[in-house]
């Protein structure tokens, strides 16, 4: 192996689909589709018309949704939402909430893990990731968001790269693994560039769903050779 082949090696990063830009109309049908094409999570985006001025799903989608076979990672864009997690604690694998979203961050992620569910916390672009550390010891999983939350479709924001990096380091000194994620406008050209400063999930929705073969389109997510951080 040469001095380059030995500083790189393929991340297995994991792709979650956010069916926010499947065709509800034909839903079934398309996360049929993207468990075929090498989906690892289905990415549900929940959202209030609160705290972000759109709406989304129930728990029964998710509850329907379970057949599937994949697991769920529940993203709640809502304000206060410890009724939210206790909604989708039966059929989540992955239930994320916002820093913004409630006073109580510590107590709900504890109320997450006390639910059998991993618990999660998403940082929207202006929210420092400073924040992170007086409750990365209950998190197993950080969630950065790339766009500003609320709809599938926008464009990345780069100047997120950074702070995945910051993440990244803060996360390293957690007492457990805690998995990092991104959220918004992930495509093959910038997956690269938060696979190297540290991210495992990458969440897409409208690159997967617009594309005319998913697996193709999942691969060129998960297939990136990159160098760890
Ligand atoms: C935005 C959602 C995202 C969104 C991603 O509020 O959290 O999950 O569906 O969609 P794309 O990949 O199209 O930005
Ligand atoms: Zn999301």
């Amino acid at each position: 192996m040469s001095n380059s082949e030995s500083l790189t090696k393929m991340r297995a990063v994991k792709v979650a689909p956010s069916i926010l830009s499947a065709n509800l109309l034909d839903l079934g049908r398309q996360v049929c589709q993207v468990k075929e094409a090498g989906a690892d999570l289905l990415h549900l985006d929940i959202m209030d018309g609160h705290f972000v001025p759109n709406l989304t799903f129930g728990p029964g989608l998710a509850r329907a949704l379970m057949e599937i076979g994949l697991p769920l990672d529940v993203h709640l864009m809502v304000s206060n939402p410890g009724w939210a997690v206790e909604a989708f604690c039966d059929y989540a694998e992955y239930i994320t909430i916002h820093a913004e979203a409630t006073p109580h961050l510590h107590r709900l992620l504890r109320l997450i893990r006390e639910k059998g569910c991993k618990s999660g916390v998403a940082l929207n672009p202006s929210t420092p990731s400073d924040f992170l550390k007086h409750v990365i010891d209950e998190v197993d999983l950080v969630l950065v968001m790339t766009v500003n939350p609320g709809w599938g479709g926008q464009s990345f924001i780069p100047r997120m790269v950074e702070k995945i990096h910051e993440v990244k380091k803060i996360a390293c000194g957690a007492g457990s693994p805690v998995e990092i994620e991104v959220d918004g406008g992930i495509t093959s050209g910038n997956c690269c560039h938060v696979i190297e400063k540290g991210a495992d999930i990458l969440v897409s929705g409208s690159y997967i769903f617009s594309s005319q073969d998913m697996s193709k389109a999942i691969k060129s997510l998960r297939g990136s050779t990159v160098t760890r951080v």
